[in-house]
């Protein structure tokens, strides 16, 4: 684990944001994407952090175990889907083939939870049994385990998310019922293999989020997968327990600094509370763990100044 004193030294350096002169640059919630020649698109993983829709601030390291659990990821399961990875040139940025990404976000669920408006848990509290097309049994309990898991899609690309069924989407014109089906699919078969691995780390892989492009007409996985961004880790150890006594799951994900937020009145209106030092360094360490437990390997941090590193990385591409 990287020392305090490391993490310290790093709220000056942290990556807010980039404007390197290498391309067009199109700037997303936490990343930066540069599209370059030869229809390749550089991700950079900056050190932003959102949350409630909004940008609040960044945290050290944030950006650099983010894009290498992606890597991980990604590298683990190409075997089993195709993925737009193309290659990993710096510790902040992975260089990906320029898809036709879905207008569908395919949110995968293990179990049912959330605390949201929009999310499953909420919606099945208040008397909804059927879930994006998803009928789920009477009487389940704040993350009890699905009997399998089932598939949630959002849309992409309106102001707000909103959830779909298969069958809306398809009458809306969103998708075909093929690519639908194949999309689905493709998200379970790596649902199945996060799990699995996750599980010989001590981890569950409660729900995630996948985007999927299509790269020559091939459906091909794209964004990132399996981070503590796009996915909600519990330790499996306490679970069991947990759950029986209708306790909060101990969480590996974003959720930190969420609740530290919700701890402070902000719910996503009105002008959010400054990320303090403190919060920041303890939402790093939290990431790095994240890194550690999910890779089974030591975080390394990146030395030296960021943006001067990832610019010199993408001028080379
Ligand atoms: N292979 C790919 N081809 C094209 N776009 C991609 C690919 N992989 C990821 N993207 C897009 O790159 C962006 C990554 O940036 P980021 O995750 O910060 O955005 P976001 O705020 O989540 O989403 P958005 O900006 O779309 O609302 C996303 O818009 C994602 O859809
Ligand atoms: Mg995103």
């Amino acid at each position: 684990m990287v020392s305090d004193a490391r993490i310290k030294l790093e709220l000056n350096n942290a990556l807010g944001g980039t404007d390197f002169a290498v391309g067009k640059r199109i700037s997303g919630k936490v990343r930066d994407s540069y599209l370059l020649p030869g229809g390749r698109r550089a991700l950079v993983t900056t050190d932003r952090v959102s949350a409630f829709d909004r940008i609040l601030g960044t945290i050290p390291f944030k950006g650099q175990v983010l894009n290498q659990i992606a890597a991980y990821w990604f590298e683990a399961t190409k075997d089993i889907v195709p993925n737009h990875v193309i290659s990993t040139p710096d510790p902040n940025v992975m260089v990906v083939a320029e898809c036709e990404q879905l207008p569908l976000e395919f949110i995968v669920r293990g179990y049912i939870t959330g605390v949201t408006e929009t999310s499953a848990w909420t919606n099945y509290a208040r008397g909804a049994r059927v879930i994006c097309g998803n009928k789920l049994p009477d009487g389940l309990r704040k993350d009890q385990k699905l009997e399998r898991p089932i598939l949630t899609p959002t849309t992409k690309h309106e102001v707000h998310d909103r959830n779909i069924s298969r069958d809306e989407a398809i009458s809306e014109g969103l998708i075909s019922p093929e690519l639908f089906d194949e999309a689905a699919a493709v998200c379970f078969k790596m649902f199945e293999a996060g799990t699995r691995e996750a599980a010989k780390r001590g981890l569950i892989l409660v729900d995630t989020k996948y985007e999927l492009g299509l790269l020559n007409g091939k459906l091909v996985v794209s964004d990132e997968i399996h981070t503590p961004d796009s996915s909600r880790y519990w330790y499996a150890d306490t679970y069991e327990e947990l759950f029986a006594k209708g306790e909060p799951q101990r969480k590996l994900d974003k959720e930190y600094v969420r609740e530290w937020l919700a701890a402070r009145g902000f719910r996503g209106e009105g002008e959010p509370p400054a990320l303090t030092d403190e919060v920041r360094i303890e939402a790093a360490k939290r990431y790095i763990t994240a890194y550690e437990l999910i890779t089974g390997r030591d975080f390394i941090p990146a030395e030296g100044a960021i943006a001067p590193r990832v610019e010199a990385a993408l001028k080379k591409l």
